[in-house]
């Protein structure tokens, strides 16, 4: 009689959230990781963490460390060290208000010049997904759906890999964002 224990292998993934100033990008970490959601605003000062643990598959676990940075870090300069060995980034819009939109390009800029896969992975620029927020305010009346042929151009264009629309309120989308942006790391490997 032999028992062989099965060989667990462990990936330790740092995440960047970014994205403007109350786009939801905390509210989506606690959705995430804790399943709460609160309608109080508090603005998140500096970086934040938060750790998600995944089992994946039979024989592997996901550690996903994610990287909770304050929208406000954009006109500062931490985001270079803030940045440092990220293997994936989530960039964060609200539905409601297009001018963060327009952060999209800036947040995605800031990453592709200050963070790469290691040389072991390539060093090419680290994955990146855009999550177009708030979408349960749109059945509401405020914002619009985003066209999606629009946003997989954009996507195309802006090095994004892929989209999705996201609600921290209803807990629309967020697992199935995070599942794709795992994938994509792992197939770097
Ligand atoms: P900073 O830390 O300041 O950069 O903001 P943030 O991006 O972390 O935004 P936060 O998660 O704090 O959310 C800002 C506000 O939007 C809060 O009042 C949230 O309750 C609200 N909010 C976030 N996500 C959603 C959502 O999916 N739907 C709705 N209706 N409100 C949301
Ligand atoms: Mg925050």
């Amino acid at each position: 009689f032999s028992c062989v224990q099965a060989e667990v292998r462990e990936y330790l993934f740092k995440i960047l959230v970014v994205g403007d100033l109350g786009t939801g990008k905390t509210s989506i970490i606690r959705r995430y990781v804790h399943n709460i959601f609160s309608s109080n605003y508090k603005s998140t000062i500096g970086v934040d963490f938060a750790l998600k643990v995944i089992q994946w598959g039979p024989d592997w676990i996901v550690r996903l460390q994610l990287w909770d940075i304050a929208g406000q870090e954009r006109f500062g300069n931490m985001t270079r060290v803030y940045y440092k060995e990220a293997l994936g980034a989530i960039v964060v819009y609200d539905v409601t208000r297009p001018q963060t939109f327009e952060g999209v390009t800036k947040w995605k800029n800031d990453i592709d010049t200050k963070v790469a896969l290691p040389d072991a992975w390539g060093g090419g620029q680290i994955p990146v997904i855009l999550l177009a927020n708030k979408s349960d305010l749109i059945q509401e009346g405020h914002g619009q759906h985003v066209n999606p042929t629009e946003l997989d151009q954009f996507c195309q264009d802006n090095g994004f890999i892929k989209w999705f629309e996201t609600s921290a309120k209803d807990n629309t989308n967020i697992e199935e964002a995070a599942r794709h942006l795992i994938t994509s790391i792992l197939k770097l490997e």
